[in-house]
């Protein structure tokens, strides 16, 4: 089939070049010129695992265009929305001009019979706001959510573990034979994990959005759980991770998204929490997710309990000391800062007067541009020289796994390590000298 697929920030450049690997004609668009000139290079504009070698066999087959006109979109039979919604500058609510802004360029290209396909997270409304503009040409509007992971996009958007379509609805929300069809169209773009029993739900337009906001704030929810029994566990002398693999066992629990630790952040949960909450306020329901106001308290409580052990393990003060941060970016396989747990830790350290030295294997260039007053060191050991402590934020294997407290000793001035993950086997990093002080471990 042909696709466009407007906006090819993480998600849209994924999702093209995974769609052309399927055997599709896709089209990318962004108004970026820089990301565009990048990704028409074969070159990925961010960190993401299997995305080049993606990018260089679309390209290379030519089912794979990237372009910044909208007008190059004409002809395509299925029109995916990936442009972001960020948080608004000074709001909770969801940012949705890029969403606004597509829409209106891509409606002269639109052609009866069309279908337009939102993937941005968006408040719950927000498709039927813009079905009337979009059907007045004849085209569509459907919702089809995604919920790829960074650092597992391009498996999760070959083999997702469902697919959400929402399509028009009349009265008694059946789909209207419209919707229907647009829904035969996205079968077809799915097809090949279709075929292997990927489930398929086709719902109303609100569900369909609403499905993908929910299942961020459950995500985000269960780690303020147990980041919750985190803090419980520090004034009782229990271990949250023992905590986590016994309720874990349960499967109506699982262990999946219990990692305790310095909590979420990144470029979907925490903001995607917060345009919930100002959209249910909006539909006079806040009470109902106001569960989500501790979700985010709790989770920003937990960066701050990062750096109070870090002074506690320095005798009280961080003043000149000097600390070494092992991760930047948000969680490992990744170089996205937005929001990044890690670089909060780094940065109010060093707001306390701390000589601090960050280092990460994927985010040090996008960390500079966000916090350029700290110090970035590419080499992992050579960050490591000299510290009087060690704080371990991003659970990079680099760190986690292939840092030995026998080699950390040969490197450090001082014997302190702070396992923001609760990655690192404690027992091992104390038998070896160390004090180890974990996140709601004793
Ligand atoms: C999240 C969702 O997991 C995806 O399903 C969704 O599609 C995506 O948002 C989105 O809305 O686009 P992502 O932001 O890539 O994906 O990151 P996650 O893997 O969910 O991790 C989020 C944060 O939670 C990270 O900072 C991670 O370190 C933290 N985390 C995760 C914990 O603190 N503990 C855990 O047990 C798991």
């Amino acid at each position: 089939m042909r696709l466009s697929v407007i906006g090819c920030g993480y998600l849209g450049a994924v999702h093209a070049a995974a769609m052309a690997s399927l055997g599709h004609d896709v089209i990318g668009v962004d108004v970026d010129r820089d990301r565009i000139a990048a990704l028409a290079g074969g070159r990925a504009p961010f960190f993401e695992p299997g995305l080049p070698e993606l990018l260089r066999d679309g390209l290379a087959s030519g089912q794979l265009t990237f372009s910044t006109d909208v007008r190059d979109a004409a002809g395509a039979a299925v029109h995916f929305l990936a442009v972001g919604t960020p948080q608004r500058q000074g709001a909770s609510a969801a940012d949705l001009s890029y969403v606004d802004s597509a829409v209106d360029a891509l409606l002269p290209v639109l052609r009866p019979g069309d279908v337009v396909a939102g993937k941005s997270t968006v408040p719950v409304g927000t498709a039927a706001r813009l079905a009337d503009a979009v059907e007045r040409t004849g085209a569509s509007l459907t919702w089809n959510p995604e919920f790829l992971r960074e650092g597992w996009a391009v498996h999760d958007t070959l083999t997702p573990d469902r697919i959400v379509v929402g399509v028009g609805t009349g009265d008694g929300g059946a789909p209207t034979p419209d919707g229907l069809r647009a829904a035969g169209m996205l079968r077809e773009v799915y097809a090949t994990a279709l075929g292997v029993g990927t489930p398929w739900i086709v719902t109303d337009l609100a569900t369909a959005e609403l499905v993908k906001v929910a299942a961020n704030a459950f995500l985000a929810t269960k780690i303020s759980f147990i980041n919750a029994m985190a803090e419980i566990a520090e004034v009782t002398g229990a271990d949250v991770t023992t905590l986590a693999d016994a309720i874990g066992h349960d499967d109506r629990i699982g262990r999946r998204f219990l990692g305790a630790g310095i909590g979420f952040g990144g470029g979907c949960l925490p903001k995607d929490i917060r345009a919930f909450a100002a959209r249910a306020e909006e539909l006079g329901r806040g009470e109902s997710v106001g569960f989500l106001r501790a979700v985010d308290e709790i989770n920003l409580r937990r960066r701050d309990r990062a750096v109070e052990l870090v002074q506690q393990a320095l005798g009280g003060a961080v003043h000149g000391r000097r600390v070494t941060v092992l991760g930047a970016a948000f969680k490992p396989h990744s170089d996205d800062v937005r929001d990044s747990p890690a670089l909060h830790v780094a940065t109010r350290l060093h707001g306390l007067g701390a000589v601090v030295t960050v280092t990460d294997p994927a985010a040090i260039e996008n960390a500079r541009r966000v916090s350029p007053q700290l110090t970035y060191v590419h080499d992992r050991d050579e960050a490591l020289r000299d510290a009087d402590a060690v704080v371990l934020v991003t659970e990079w294997d680099q760190y986690r796994r292939e840092l030995s407290p026998q080699h950390l000793a040969t490197l450090t001035a001082g014997r302190v390590i702070v396992d923001g993950r609760n990655g690192l086997d404690a027992a091992a990093w104390r038998a070896a000298g160390f004090a180890y002080y974990g996140m709601g471990r004793p």
